[in-house]
């Protein structure tokens, strides 16, 4: 995967994108084949147990994008910059985003729409892919709300000029969080870059869902756009109860799993 493969998937092959905070899981969700994995900073909330993005720094977010790209070698990885890390001068979020990509990142996000499209300019002419973010931005929850965007004509013009004004900065893809569908669909229509939605109806690009959340590991998560594809936290739960049945029931460790005191044998 790459930027002129992405770009070229508009319209052609919709982009199926999945948030991995870890090796492990990375590794998974490249055997599956995801066209994109993003290292979201919702790893705040679903690694950390923050209840917001704002408490994630650029420290947390430099291992998690290590360990991703580690077990995801072959496969797009975008790092998320967290919140401080690009608003306080142009000079500190080059360097950030600069650190995301030599951590393993191929691209890095950031939210916002006019208010960052000379920074997202400036990244992208010193040869830094950036994806945008648009809609509802986790980030700026204190000042705008956590709800749908899109539900007005004012709403829907700002986001239109949101998109276009990153776009012309020169992001290679937008991600759409929580926009109503017409709006979603608009913005998709108007703009050469790619679209990924979530929250954000059926006719954007792309989809992307965060892994703990799809994966049915956050289990009390149950907003309107989510599809559930397992029930992680039921399955690992069960899975833990057995194992601790066992060990008090002695069935654990059986006679296969202990070593024994013949020549050469102990190394197995
Ligand atoms: O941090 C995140 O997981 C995200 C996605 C929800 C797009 O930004
Ligand atoms: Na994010």
């Amino acid at each position: 995967m790459s930027i002129k493969k992405i770009l070229k998937m508009k319209k052609k092959e919709k982009i199926a994108m999945i948030t991995a905070y870890d090796y492990i899981s990375a590794k998974i969700a490249e055997a599956a084949g995801i066209d994109i994995i993003l290292v979201g900073d919702s790893a705040s909330n679903v690694m950390i147990g923050n209840k917001d993005t704002i408490k994630i720094g650029m420290d947390e977010m430099l291992i998690f994008i290590n360990a991703v790209k580690n077990g995801a070698p072959n496969t797009f990885v975008v790092g998320d910059m967290p919140f401080l890390s690009y608003q306080v001068s142009e000079s500190e979020a080059i360097k950030n985003a600069g650190l995301i990509l030599k951590a393993g990142a191929d691209a890095v996000k950031l939210e916002g729409g006019k208010n960052v499209a000379p920074l997202i300019k400036k990244m992208v002419d010193y040869g830094i892919p950036v994806m945008g973010h648009i809609g509802f931005t986790p980030q700026s929850y204190k000042q705008i709300g956590i709800s749908s965007k899109g539900k007005n004509k004012t709403e829907e013009d700002f986001l239109l000029e949101s998109a276009k004004s990153i776009e012309e900065a020169g992001v290679f893809s937008i991600v759409l969080e929580m926009i109503t569908e017409p709006v979603a669909k608009k913005i998709t229509d108007s703009i050469s870059v790619p679209t990924i939605g979530i929250g954000a109806g059926r006719f954007c690009d792309g989809q992307v869902l965060v892994w703990h959340d799809f994966l049915g590991l956050n289990k009390d998560f149950e907003p309107k756009f989510l599809k559930k594809y397992l029930n992680g936290f039921e399955l690992f739960k069960e899975a833990i109860e057995n194992y601790s049945n066992d060990v008090k029931s002695g069935n654990f460790p059986a006679v296969e799993n202990v070593f024994k005191p013949i020549e050469g044998s102990d190394e197995k």
